[in-house]
């Protein structure tokens, strides 16, 4: 099984500290990562995705550092991630951002490296990626033209193109209506019972607490309480800084 391990990692963007000695450990679960506005969430999935480097401490994925690595170097390791704000090729149709994912990591040939989105082999990948995230009605249509609950699904059909066995979903069920929502945590269980492991940043409390086994809570940089999701909904602190009482 794949693990992912967050050693003692801090950020600083000059006198802000975003991120305060975080240390956790995942691996084939399906993690909630949940927190007020600014509390450090998509900092932290931008330290694991090699978007920016810590500060202090380490990343660690299957027992080797990521110290250094690049992005595109630790998607090729086996992690991919979603962007909170949905960024598809707009102009594109839904399969080719689709294909932008798939690419081929070796040419065999020059004649392939023009070619490579084209190949048959990446494009039925990619066809099977779109009937996974039921994204086929819309193979052939331009991905500007979705709305936005189809192109957050299509921002994690782009990142399963890359093969991932860890996945970073920033938001995903953002702006959705709850019918779509509970769609997305289908397709996030079906992932997980492919023996994806899972860390999904959401706000959504209802979409989280159904579908993550844990959660973590960062407020102002830190770990504030780790758990299942019924202790984290009934933890003092949590509810003081987050949840409120109402929920
Ligand atoms: N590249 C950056 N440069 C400077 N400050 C940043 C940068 N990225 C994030 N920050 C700051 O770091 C803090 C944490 O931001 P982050 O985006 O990680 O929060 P978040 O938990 O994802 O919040 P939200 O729920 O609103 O998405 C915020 O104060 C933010 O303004
Ligand atoms: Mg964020």
């Amino acid at each position: 099984m794949n693990k992912l391990r967050v050693e003692r990692v801090s950020k600083m963007f000059g006198g802000l500290q975003a991120l305060k000695n975080v240390s956790l450990e995942t691996g084939g679960e399906i993690l909630g990562l949940i927190g007020p506005n600014g509390a450090g969430k998509t900092t932290l999935f931008n330290v694991i995705s090699g978007f920016l480097p810590p500060t202090e401490g380490a990343v660690y994925y299957n027992g080797h550092s990521l110290h250094r690595f690049r992005p595109h170097q630790i998607v090729r390791l086996g992690i991919a991630r979603t962007f909170q704000i949905v960024k598809p090729f707009g102009d594109l149709s839904v399969l080719d951002n689709v294909l932008t994912g798939c690419g081929m990591p070796v040419y065999p040939s020059w004649r392939a490296f023009f070619r490579r989105y084209h190949t048959p082999l990446t494009e039925k990948a990619a066809d099977e990626i779109l009937e996974l995230t039921d994204l086929s009605a819309w193979r052939d249509v331009p991905a500007s033209s979705l709305p936005i609950g189809l192109q957050r699904r299509l921002e994690i059909a782009r990142a399963l193109a890359t093969r991932p066995d860890l996945l970073l979903l920033d938001e995903p069920a953002a702006g959705l209506t709850s019918h779509e929502a509970e769609a997305l945590a289908q397709l996030v269980r079906r992932l997980h019972q492919q023996g994806k492991s899972i860390i999904v940043i959401e706000h959504n409390m209802a979409f989280a607490m159904g579908l993550c086994e844990r959660i973590v809570v960062l407020a102002q940089g830190e770990i504030i309480a780790v758990g299942p999701p019924e202790e984290i909904q009934n933890n003092e602190q949590v509810i003081n800084v987050y949840l409120g009482r109402s929920k």
